[in-house]
């Protein structure tokens, strides 16, 4: 990476489209970003006995391997600090996986994190000075803004296309172009999510071949978010790493929180060239030094086990029925849904329901059909494409989303003849 080119002004793209500066620096923007949409849903869901499909947490537990291999290490004492940089097991395990088997050496390219938020907020730390111009493809998930924002750095969001346009059905694209837009001199990191949360979107090689020029074009680093990348249903999932001339500027960030089903765990990676890896493990030491030494052993095991027994293979098919049977029940209840290739969640257009504030409706979604949902304006900065779309996690059991499309489908008839806001 090349830091010249940083230094002039801006000169082209999307004049204004970045926020200014706050006056008060990195941690005003961060208090200003949205509230907590995740917690008021989780809580009116509480409150009013609904079916939360806001929350993307498993509603099961990981392979029973993970407890025992856990409460072996504890009983065996491995409870005190362990290498910052990570226990050589599990090291050794991550850079075995099969998407990115034989890239990284485990000894001075992976780094053992607190879940995949450590990874990225290590990573975004370590590569952004102050000021750097960040590309966020909007909906994203919410940590990156606020990371970007505690590294003083200036998030720029471009809205994913959204193809055909609203109301004809729900599709995502990379938006190359916007993107090239966007990027100027100051430009210094593109984050890429695929499987993407929230619109299940896998990124194909066209796509990938696109972000790779932008990279080049811009000498940009690329902060890769792969959490769910054993779970697609489609084409397989190839990392932005694996693309030619991309793995130099790359950061892979990854995390057994949904592969391997214990998001309280805490236990991720990031992986990167030697030189980034060394400036990410100085942050890393200083945000959280080591992720809980007995967990990483545990996750070593089970990673090493599930290599032999197609553990990941099953997980992708149980996954498929969920999705087939949540997004079956949202288009027969007259919310179409985009066909996730990959992730674990559904995005279904409710404007055949509602012409509503997103917040508003995914509120009486829950009033209405004792459902929740997140509003897709809460991965968003403008929300330009994302008016009357809701996300919906199928990562809960098949009883669970049966209930759901139960409750959808009985509430149809009645919503769609009254406006929102109405006496009902
Ligand atoms: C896209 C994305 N990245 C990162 C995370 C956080 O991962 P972790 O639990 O490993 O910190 C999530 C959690 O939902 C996510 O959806």
């Amino acid at each position: 990476m090349s830091g010249s080119a940083r230094a002039t002004e801006r000169t082209s793209g999307l004049s204004g489209s970045a926020p200014p500066r706050q006056a008060g620096g990195a941690r005003s923007a961060l208090w200003s970003l949205p509230g907590d949409v995740y917690g008021e849903m989780t809580a009116l869901a509480r409150a009013s006995g609904a079916v939360n499909l806001g929350q993307a947490m498993p509603d099961f537990d990981g392979p029973a391997v993970l407890r025992t291999a856990a409460a072996g290490a504890m009983a065996a004492g491995r409870n005190q600090y362990g290498p910052s940089a990570g226990e050589p097991e599990l090291r050794r395990a991550v850079a075995e996986r099969p998407a990115l088997a034989g890239r990284y050496d485990p000894e001075r390219e992976v780094t053992i994190t607190a879940g995949a938020t450590e990874a990225l907020a290590a990573a975004m730390l370590a590569l952004l000075d102050p000021g750097d111009e960040v590309l966020l493809i909007e909906p994203f998930y919410d940590s990156y803004p606020a990371m970007v924002a505690l590294a003083g750095a200036i998030a720029v969001p471009v809205a994913m296309e959204r193809v055909p346009p609203a109301g004809a059905g729900l599709s995502w694209r990379l938006p190359v172009d916007a993107l090239a837009a966007a990027a100027g001199p100051r430009t210094r990191m593109i984050v890429v999510n695929t499987p993407h949360n929230p619109t299940g979107r896998v990124l194909g090689p066209a796509e990938l071949g696109a972000l790779a020029d932008l990279a080049r074009r811009h000498d940009l680093y690329v902060l890769t978010d792969e959490v769910y990348e054993e779970l697609w249903f489609d084409a397989p999932h190839v990392s932005p790493a694996a693309v030619d001339g991309l793995r130099e500027r790359t950061v892979v960030c990854g995390s057994v929180s949904k592969s391997l089903s214990v998001c309280g765990w805490r236990v991720g990676w990031a992986l990167a060239p030697a030189e980034l890896t060394a400036a990410i493990r100085v942050v890393h030491r200083f945000l959280s030094f080591c992720a809980p030494p007995p967990l990483q052993l545990a996750v070593a095991e089970a990673l090493r086990a599930r290599a032999a027994g197609g553990y990941f293979d099953t997980l992708r098919e149980t996954y498929r029925r969920r999705r087939d049977l949540l997004a079956g029940a949202l288009v027969a209840a007259g919310l179409p849904a985009a066909p996730a290739q990959g992730s674990t969640f559904l995005v279904a257009d409710t404007s055949g329901w509602w012409d509503g504030e997103p917040l508003a409706v995914a509120r009486e979604l829950v009033r209405a059909a004792g459902v929740a949902g997140l509003p897709l304006t809460s991965f968003c900065a403008r929300g330009e494409n994302a008016r009357g779309v809701l996300r919906f996690a199928f990562c809960k059991d098949l009883e669970t989303l049966a209930e759901a499309g139960r409750r959808l489908r009985s509430a149809a008839p009645a919503v769609a003849a009254v406006p929102l806001g109405g006496d009902r």
